[in-house]
């Protein structure tokens, strides 16, 4: 049988990484399931995030059958709530983190920014991030909801406005970074209109690929080569969604 992967997120967000992932390997079986009822995470306390996270993940089993991997495809509940969430899970878990290291290695001026909710750059895991591997770098932190919701609306319905989108990165467009981290997995999802509104010089990172490598790492030996076995990817979301393009099943936690 294909390794069933279980993809979270809070919203949409995840399926930027989950399209890393399917691509690095085709023959496993995904559920992706959003949090859509507490969207956005972003502005939750740490201890709303993680008594919400840790009620939904040790319900997955009811809803979703055996899993053999979980990716937590969102920057924000894996910075506050992945220590507890792996003590709580007898199942290997991928968080998601923003991608502070190979910004720091790769940027020229040393001048890098991070762009993330407002939960994620508040956080001592991130401000850790940023002590052991930017701490040569000047790097500026900035915290935005309306970008996720922008991602999400144009996610489901295809429309952007970039003038809203233009002044929600306003400062990021006053800044003199040269490379800006994606530290929401919302944010892949609109980093062209990002690339077209900021400075088309600097330099988009995130964390999608490394994550997809990671997940191959741990589940290399356990693929299987026969496709046929896998079932279709199914959708589960936690609150009701309006116009929705894909088959989503609801359900209630
Ligand atoms: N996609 C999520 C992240 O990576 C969070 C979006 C939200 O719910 O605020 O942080």
């Amino acid at each position: 049988m294909s390794p069933h992967i279980v993809v979270f997120d809070s919203g949409v967000g995840g399926t930027s990484v989950l399209a890393h992932i399917q691509k690095a390997l085709p023959s496993a079986h995904y559920s992706y399931i959003m949090d859509n009822k507490f969207l956005p995470y972003g502005e939750l306390t740490k201890s709303a995030l993680n008594t919400r996270i840790v009620e939904v993940m040790t319900q997955l089993n009811i809803h979703l059958g055996c899993f053999d991997l979980l990716v937590i495809a969102c920057n924000t509940a894996s910075t506050h709530t992945l220590e507890l969430l792996r003590s709580k899970l007898d199942v290997p878990i991928v968080g998601v983190v923003p991608a502070i290291k190979p910004a720091a290695q790769t940027s020229t001026s040393k001048e890098i920014g991070v762009l993330a909710t407002p939960a994620t750059i508040s956080n001592e895991y991130t401000k850790r991030l940023i002590g052991d591997f930017a701490n040569h770098c000047d790097v500026r932190l900035f915290g935005s909801t309306e970008l996720v919701a922008i991602a999400e609306k144009y996610f489901w319905q295809g429309e952007l406005c970039l003038k809203q989108l233009s002044r929600a990165l306003a400062e990021v467009k006053l800044s003199n970074i040269d490379t800006l981290v994606l530290g929401c997995t919302h944010f892949p999802i609109i980093a062209p209109f990002i690339k077209q509104v900021i400075n088309s010089e600097c330099t988009l990172v995130d964390s999608g690929a490394a994550i997809a490598r990671r997940v191959k790492g741990i589940l290399g030996n356990e693929l299987s080569v026969d496709t046929i076995k896998k079932g279709p990817l199914q959708y589960y979301a936690t609150a009701p969604i309006e116009q929705s393009k894909l088959d989503i099943k609801q359900i209630d936690l």
